[in-house]
Formats: structure tokens, sequence, C-alpha cells
């Protein structure tokens, strides 16, 4: 990470909203030199010229440099060049639209930064999982102020999306020493963008060496090939309290697992508190079904490593039965 404008840098590459970003930290007038270091930290990142973060990103962000920089007489060329990249991706007719897709870069600490390509929509393809949500990020700071929850634990994720907590997991800079991780969703188009992330994460080598992921709807749990892969010690699930319907598919599919692991296996559920009659209805049914749980440390405490925006808060809770 470049020094002087490494909380931008970080908050760049992930996209981390443009008017919520450390432009207290920039000691305006920039000079000339300070302006083409900025420029190198963010937009002429190595990470960024490679797998590039969505464009409409990239112009708000410059929009917003600009509009700090107006009362100074020079701005920077390299400025002007970066807004004048390529506008989006060619289609197979020829014409130039926006990609669908863009890539997002989180630098965790110094030497672990993982790249992720996610949609540019919250909703697409049928699912909500082509993009990281707050509650995964809040989910993977909690596993790194809490290393020993995951150490030589096979851990399976259940609607895990674009795949972030899996690949942190499995980060060699990071050495957290899990067992094999096993990331599921039930949309095919989440399971082939996982495999892609994870390819984009980690070159080719041993199997328990880098997460695994398949599909696995919760409605179909006992038809999953479980026997292929290690018994878990640990579930993860980020953002999956939303939608009540699916209430019925989640609960049979943990009681189906707790029922082959036993008193073994437990549960960390991370979710954002939207809506908190949808959450508590959850609770109250993990409750009927004799699940004992136990909120886990306020998150929003601990230290960050992901840029997290603050104002939703992210309850975490511990299931065993
Ligand atoms: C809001 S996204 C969260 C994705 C990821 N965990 C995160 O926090 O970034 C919810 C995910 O749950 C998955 N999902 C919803 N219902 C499901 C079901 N019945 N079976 C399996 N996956 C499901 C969706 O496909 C989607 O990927």
């Amino acid at each position: 990470m470049s020094g002087k404008y490494e909380k931008l840098q970080q908050q760049f590459l992930c996209c981390y909203p443009v008017n919520k970003m450390a432009w207290s930290s920039v000691a305006f007038p920039l000079s000339w030199e300070d302006q083409q270091e900025l420029i190198a930290a963010t937009c002429g990142h190595p990470l960024n010229r490679r797998f590039p973060v969505r464009r409409s990103y990239l112009e708000a962000f410059l929009k917003q440099l600009m509009h700090l920089l107006r009362d100074q007489e020079d701005v920077h060329d390299d400025i002007y060049s970066s807004l004048c990249g390529p506008m989006g991706e060619k289609a197979s007719t020829g014409s130039v639209t926006p990609s669908a897709y863009a890539y997002k870069h989180y630098l965790i600490e110094p030497g672990a930064h993982i790249t992720l390509r996610e949609s540019r929509s919250f909703v697409a393809e049928g699912t909500t999982g082509l993009c990281t949500w707050e509650a995964a990020l809040a989910l993977g700071d909690y596993l790194l102020q809490h290393r020993d929850l995951v150490a030589g634990r096979n851990i399976v994720e259940l609607g895990a999306g674009a795949g972030l907590l899996g690949v942190l997991l499995k980060l060699p800079a990071l050495q957290l020493k899990t067992g094999q991780v096993l990331l599921t969703d039930g949309s095919e188009p989440c399971v082939q963008l996982m495999r892609e992330n994870i390819a984009l994460n980690f070159r080719d080598g041993p199997r328990e060496a880098m997460p695994q992921a398949e599909q696995l709807n919760w409605d179909a749990v006992s038809e999953f090939p479980w026997h292929a892969h290690p018994e878990p010690d640990l579930l993860l699930a980020a953002d999956v309290i939303y939608d009540d319907s699916q209430f019925d598919a989640l609960l049979s599919a943990l009681d189906f697992l707790y029922t082959r692991r036993g008193k073994g296996l437990e549960t960390l559920l991370a979710s954002t508190v939207r809506n908190v009659d949808t959450l508590h209805k959850f609770m109250t049914q993990l409750g009927d079904n004799n699940y004992k749980v136990t909120p886990c440390a306020n998150v929003s405490a601990c230290a960050s490593h992901f840029c997290r925006d603050h104002t939703a808060a992210v309850q975490i809770i511990s299931i065993r039965r």
C-alpha cells in the first residue's frame, strides 16, 4: 500500500462510497507530485490496471477529486488521462456497452489482498449473490479477529454469493490454518462466479489449499454428495436472512447438517439489521427448533480489516444444538 494515500487507496480499490472516503486525510492543496502520487495509488494501481473497478465508480471518484482541486491552477494530466480510459467492454455486436461485471480489490493487510469479479447490480440473474454484502465483510472481520474459530476446522458456507469469505479463509498470506473450505450457493451463476473468483486468487495447487465451490440449494440438502467432502465443523452464512419464504428451507438444511454432525457443529450467522421483524422471526424459529443462540461480540467495535460502512449494524450469532 502507498503510505500517504493508503486509506484512500484501500477505499478506492473496493469501491467504497466516494462521499464517505477519507478525503480529510489528504492535505489539499496538492502539489503536482502529490496529485501524481494520489492517482498512481488509486486509478493507476497495478490491480486496477489489470482488473478495473467499475467505470461509473472511477468517474465519480475523479469528479470528486477535481471538485476538491477546484481552487488550484494546475490539475495533473494523469487525472484527465484516467478519465479518458476505455468507457466499457466491447459487446460482440461491436458497440461499446458498460459491462455488467467489474472488479473489486479488498486490501486486508500488507501482502494480503482479494480480487473479486462482482456484478454491478445488487440483484442480477435471479439472485442477490453476485456481489459482496456488508454482512460478509463484517463476518470476515470477525473471523480475522477470532482466528481460533476457524483454525483446524472444516468449513461450509451456505449462500456464499461471490465467494469472499472462502477466498479469505484460504488466502495463504493470512495463514488461518483452516481445514477444507466448501462454498455453496443455490444459484448456478453464483457458483460459476465463485469458481472464477477462486481461480483469480489461487494458482493451481492441492485441493485442500483452496476453497471449493458447489451448488447447494437448501431445499435439496439431503441430495448433496456430502460423502465427497469432509464433515463440516463450522457453518458460515452471511446476509441470508431477508426473505422469510426461505426460512423453512434454511432451517431444514440446518436440521439435516446438525443431525449428521451432532453437537460438534457450530454456525456463525451474520445478518445486516435491515428489518428487525424478519430477523426476530428467524430467531424465534431457531428457538422453537431447540437451537441455542449466542450473540457474538459487537462487530462494529472490531478493528476493521475491510472498508465497511458502519451505518448498517451487523449482528453475528453463534448457533449450536
Ligand atoms: C444477499 S446474498 C448474500 C451473499 C453473500 N453471503 C454475501 O454476504 O455477500 C444471499 C445469497 O443466498 C443465496 N440463497 C438464497 N436462497 C437460497 C437457497 N434457498 N438455497 C441456497 N442459496 C440461497 C442467494 O443465491 C445469494 O447468493
